[in-house]
């Protein structure tokens, strides 16, 4: 190991040069040296209980063409679906009976009124069925301030939008020209002056994204105050305008998935007690990216509720896993996974991130 970076390692608050440091390293005993100490800092600051948050992929349809994207409205190859009521019904039953603290209701982007009322209504009625026991995250893109607001009287109480990348000018190569960095900041911003438990995230390994620019990410989720973080490594897939972006992207894909790893552990390092996704686009590189993620300092699962029948249709990258699996079977699956690396599972408990908690305390 490099003498310059252990001391790197032991500090509380990373410089940017620092963060750049850490996130270049090549060396594996250099990276196992960041992993174990963003463990310690996730033991010390939200412990080792993963939280789970069952995914619902509500619909494919989307109005948006983000050119990474498989469910991307130019993507002429995808059969498009939505769920009806009692199919979210059923599987947000699922997650009361399993335990889970909440759900995620994650689609393509609708700003139409009948999608506005659809989720209204589906809101309400999951908290009905639950109890209002179930927490509910909603992931469903860029919105007026005035369907933030109605979704979060129906109930909601977490928003997901990721800003994908928080360099503008990456940004717009990224998105066709009707897509907007500043509205999604906005966005943002507004979900988090609403009281939303905002969560955002990146991709990493995006064709032309520099190491700075993930340093620079760090400061942005910081900047945002978020209470969460879900980023994963950027997959080509096949039917996307960035299908061959990142030459000989498949011959490297375990470099592609370190490098998210050390990015998860330097975010755990510098904001220290958010909750961190390990995501599915990390078990898409490798069988066991997901519990690599949460020996890197990640601290959440989403297992996929998603009826079978559909999960083909919800394929953002390629090589997504559990296609053929159902609730039930990844629930085990993950479970497994998740005591074989010596960690438990926050059942029945909605594990807010300690952050927020403290955040709220001062207010
Ligand atoms: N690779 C990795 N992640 C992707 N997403 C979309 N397309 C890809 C891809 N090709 C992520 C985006 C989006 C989330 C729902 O899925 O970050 O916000
Ligand atoms: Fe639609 Fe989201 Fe995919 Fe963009 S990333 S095309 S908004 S589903
Ligand atoms: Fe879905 Fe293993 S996580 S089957």
């Amino acid at each position: 190991m490099r003498p310059a970076l252990d001391p790197i390692l032991k500090k509380d608050e990373l410089t940017r040069d620092d963060i750049i440091t850490l996130l270049d390293i090549d060396d594996p005993a250099e990276e196992s040296a960041l992993f174990e100490r963003a463990y310690e800092v996730k033991q010390r600051h939200v412990g080792t209980k993963v939280y789970f948050r069952g995914l619902i992929e509500l619909s494919n349809i989307c109005v948006k063409n983000c050119f990474y994207c498989g469910i991307r409205r130019g993507n002429r190859a995808v059969d498009r679906y939505a769920l009806s009521e009692e199919e979210v019904l059923e599987a947000a039953r699922f997650a009361v009976t399993a335990r889970y603290g909440s759900v995620v209701i994650q689609s393509g982007e609708r700003q139409d009124d009948e999608f506005i009322c659809y989720i209204e209504r589906l809101v309400g009625k999951v908290k009905e069925i639950s109890d209002g026991k179930l927490g509910i995250t909603l992931s469903l893109g860029e919105q007026s301030e005035a369907t933030y607001r109605r979704w979060y009287a129906a109930g909601a109480h977490r928003y997901l939008l990721r800003i994908e990348t928080s360099n503008a000018a990456l940004y717009k190569t990224l998105h066709p020209d009707d897509h907007s960095f500043e509205a999604r900041v906005e966005a943002l911003r507004t979900l988090y002056r609403l009281g939303y438990q905002v969560g955002t995230g990146v991709m990493i390994g995006l064709p032309g994204q520099t190491t700075a620019d993930l340093a620079d990410d760090i400061a942005f989720f910081k900047k945002m105050d978020v209470a969460m973080i879900g980023m994963g490594p950027f997959i080509p897939h096949h039917d996307t305008p960035l299908a061959d972006a990142i030459p000989g992207w498949r011959e490297h894909k375990e470099l592609h998935l370190r490098r998210a790893l050390r990015m998860i552990a330097v975010t755990r390092i510098q904001l220290r007690d958010i909750n961190i996704a390990s995501t599915t686009a990390l078990q898409a590189i490798d069988e066991t990216g997901r519990e690599m993620g949460l020996l890197a300092g990640a601290n959440i699962i989403m297992p996929n509720l998603t009826d079978t029948q559909y999960r083909t249709g919800y394929q953002l990258y390629d090589d997504k896993p559990c296609m053929d699996e159902n609730a039930t079977m990844c629930a085990a699956c993950l479970e497994r996974r998740i005591t074989s690396i010596g960690e438990t599972v926050g059942y029945g408990e909605w594990g807010d991130s300690p952050h927020f908690l403290n955040a709220k305390k001062q207010h």
